[in-house]
């Protein structure tokens, strides 16, 4: 039986319409901005003149950038010197890193019952086998605050708590500092603590996570490591256990109302893993309830309010097996007013099933929302899963049944839907058209029965298209990343576990990882896989992980399991290339937006405005004044609280980014560069 996964209705309004995208991040470039607005080119002009007396450089073996001989790292791309590197093999890492760090140790704050607060308004469920469901979660935390404009009460309380941080320090320095900013914080803050603590269930995710006292001797003290430097053990790299399926993560996407859960109820049955009972049981009391049409989909939305609405408002997640995979079921909500949810449910997804409804009048409203005057989320949702990285698409177009299994009904939402997904990214060979009908189960788990459909269709069922998909590269050969989408009950072990996809590395039974924000080194303890123990997660698992040696407290949505010597940054300066979709008002300095990264949403605040970029991403005018529709550019921004986040060229999952503001997703973007880490007291 399913699980949500995340809660919390975030209430949305209308969604602009978008329909150009360019994924190509990979050729960003930081050399190609303007001279004088970046604050690298800034600092190369100023070293370039103190240099001209005596002109010394080092050259990175990475980007070739001339570095000043100062300079422990890259200036470009972060990369540190050969001589540092050295010296960090000889053992002085540790003092070469200290010495970066002008913050002294801090000791331990004592436990406050803070985060206990936390975990009780989150609600973990029971372990039967019914869903669980959170009541909150960071984005929910951050829904439940207004966003803060200029001037707001919120925005003026975090103002008082925030300090002036001028320094920049570099990514591969904040990685590494991590665990020790967050010791310095609890140090620092010491007296303040407790009122800290009173704002607490208002406080958003990172603050929340700021008040978490992390246990002096606890604390990560793993000496950090150089990426370069990790090597994957044998365990690692094994393909997979005997027996065991590869596993798929399938998001289900779509416009409201579409059969998206009706359809994953549907396959679910089919394939067995829905007992007579409870189908019987969900059959009785839907019809009880005047809702009979859900039954099947009352197998996903499980809650009071999500049946009496006959909406789903959170991620479900359920699992099948196909011939060749393990399939973790993601079933998004379809109204525009979750869509946050959606995003971050739905980034965990390897290839993604839109469904389509093809009724007369509903497949338009999914393009061009109601009336024809907005965007449909069969739109949205297919722009966002390309900007997740997903390449292969299998459009279901539900409901055929509606449409007496037209053959004309079909090609001409192949054609319309078909030009749009094109303008998305999504190339035609990645793309399985299959007509369907989720309420008369045809052409589900084996070909159509019926004649209409036969008539002019002998593709592949929906079951063969799911097996058609290929799996994405995994990359168990870098550390570990897991961000936590969410904290259960682990059926197994009974106690608190990070739920999440492990977007790099493996882990087994007996592996020390570091959880991040909060810094404590804990050690695996039980591995689950939709209900059942393994020994061993790769990459591209969904898996739920119990930990030994960490407070369940310290586990928190949004966070990130990570290897020991390889810490994520976290951080709440970024700067981010973004494209701005369909806008009715311009993105200034200043703008208030919601930042969005994987399962953490913050109130963020844009602080510069670096270039706009053209087509083939380089600079095409330095500091504009302000970002319109389908513009690309550089930007700064400033959260509000800290978020753990790498880089794109260093980590997809933590690299992607969205922007949305007044319920709209106003721009779609991958980190740039990681500015800043918080600073005691932030
Ligand atoms: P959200 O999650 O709220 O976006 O909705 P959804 O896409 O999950 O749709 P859901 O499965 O809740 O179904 C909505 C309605 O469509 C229900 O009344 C279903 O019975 C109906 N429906 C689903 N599939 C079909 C189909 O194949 N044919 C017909 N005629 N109706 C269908
Ligand atoms: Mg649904």
């Amino acid at each position: 039986m399913p699980r949500k996964v995340v809660s919390g209705p975030d209430c949305d309004d209308d969604y602009d319409d978008y329909d150009e995208y360019d994924d190509d991040y990979d050729e960003y470039d930081d050399t190609r901005y303007g001279n004088d607005q970046h604050p690298v080119q800034k600092e190369k002009e100023s070293l370039k003149k103190s240099s001209t007396m005596v002109p010394v450089h080092w050259t990175c073996s990475m980007c070739t950038f001339n570095n000043h001989e100062s300079m422990t790292y890259c200036e470009m791309c972060g990369v540190f010197h050969e001589t540092f590197v050295k010296s960090a093999k000889n053992g002085s890492l540790k003092d070469a890193v200290g010495a970066a760090s002008s913050e002294p140790r801090a000791s331990a704050a004592p436990k406050t019952d803070s985060a206990k607060t936390a975990m009780k308004t989150r609600g973990v469920h029971s372990d039967n086998d019914s869903a669980r469901k959170h009541a909150s979660t960071p984005c929910d935390k951050a829904n439940s605050t207004q966003l803060p404009s200029a001037g707001s009460s919120l925005s003026a309380g975090k103002k008082k708590k925030t300090p002036v941080v001028s320094e920049e320090i570099p990514v591969e320095r904040t990685a590494l500092l991590v665990p020790n900013h967050f010791q310095l914080k609890n140090d620092r803050s010491g007296g303040a603590s407790s009122s800290l603590q009173n704002d607490y269930v208002t406080q958003k995710l990172s603050s929340d996570i700021s008040q978490l006292n992390v246990d002096k001797n606890n604390v990560n003290v793993t000496k950090p490591c150089l990426p370069e430097e990790y090597k994957p053990e044998k365990w690692m790299l094994a393909d997979q256990e005997s027996g065991v399926l590869s596993q798929l993560n399938l998001a289900i996407v779509g416009h409201v109302d579409s059969g998206k859960s009706t359809l994953s109820g549907r396959l679910l049955h089919l394939l067995g893993r829905i007992s007579r009972k409870d189908m019987h049981k969900n059959e009785k009391e839907s019809k009880e309830k005047g809702k009979g049409s859900f039954a099947f989909a009352w197998a996903m939305d499980e809650s009071s309010e999500e049946r009496e609405r006959g909406v789903t408002m959170t991620v479900g997640v359920a699992y099948m097996e196909t011939k060749k995979y393990r399939v973790v079921l993601l079933d998004s909500p379809g109204h525009k007013d979750f869509v946050p949810n959606m995003i971050s449910g739905a980034t965990q997804a390897d290839a993604a099933i839109l469904v389509v409804d093809a009724s007369t009048g509903s497949f338009e409203a999914g393009m061009d929302g109601e009336g024809g005057k907005s965007v449909g989320q069969t739109k949205e949702h297919a722009q966002l899963i390309r900007s997740f990285g997903v390449e292969q698409l299998v459009v279901a177009v539900n409901k055929m049944d509606a449409v007496a299994y037209s053959k004309e009904r079909f090609e001409f939402i192949k054609l319309q839907l078909g030009s749009f997904l094109r303008s998305c990214n999504f190339k035609d060979s990645a793309i399985t058209w299959i007509p369907l009908s989720a309420v008369e189960n045809q052409n589900l788990i084996k070909p159509p029965s019926d004649a209409c459909l036969t008539s002019w269709y002998q593709g592949f069922c929906l079951l063969d298209a799911i097996d058609s998909l290929q799996l994405p590269s995994r990359d168990v050969t870098k550390p570990l990343i897991l961000p936590i989408c969410d904290v259960i009950k682990s059926q197994s072990t009974g106690q608190l576990a990070a739920f999440g996809k492990l977007e790099t590395g493996a882990i087994q039974n007996g592996s020390k990882v570091l959880v991040l924000p909060c810094g404590v080194e804990a050690t695996v303890k039980n591995i689950e896989r939709d209900t059942n123990s393994c020994s061993v997660a790769r990459a591209g698992d969904n898996v739920a992980v119990s930990l030994q040696g960490i407070d369940g407290n310290q586990l928190i949505p949004g966070g990130v399991l990570c290897h020991p010597g390889f810490p994520v940054a976290v951080a709440n300066r970024l700067e981010l290339k973004i494209l701005v979709l369909d806008i009715a008002i311009p993105i200034l300095v200043g703008s208030q937006v919601e930042f969005h990264i994987h399962h953490v949403k913050e109130a963020a605040r844009v602080t510069k405005i670096i270039a706009l970029l053209d087509k083939t991403g380089k600079p095409s005018k330095s500091a504009p004044r302000f970002l319109n529709s389908k513009q690309n550019a550089v930007v700064q921004v400033a959260l509000d609280g800290a978020v753990c986040v790498q880089e794109f060229s260093k980590s997809r999952a933590l690299g992607r980014a969205y922007l949305r503001s007044s319920g709209r997703t106003i721009a779609v973007g991958v980190v740039n560069r990681v500015i800043l880490v918080p600073t005691p007291g932030q």
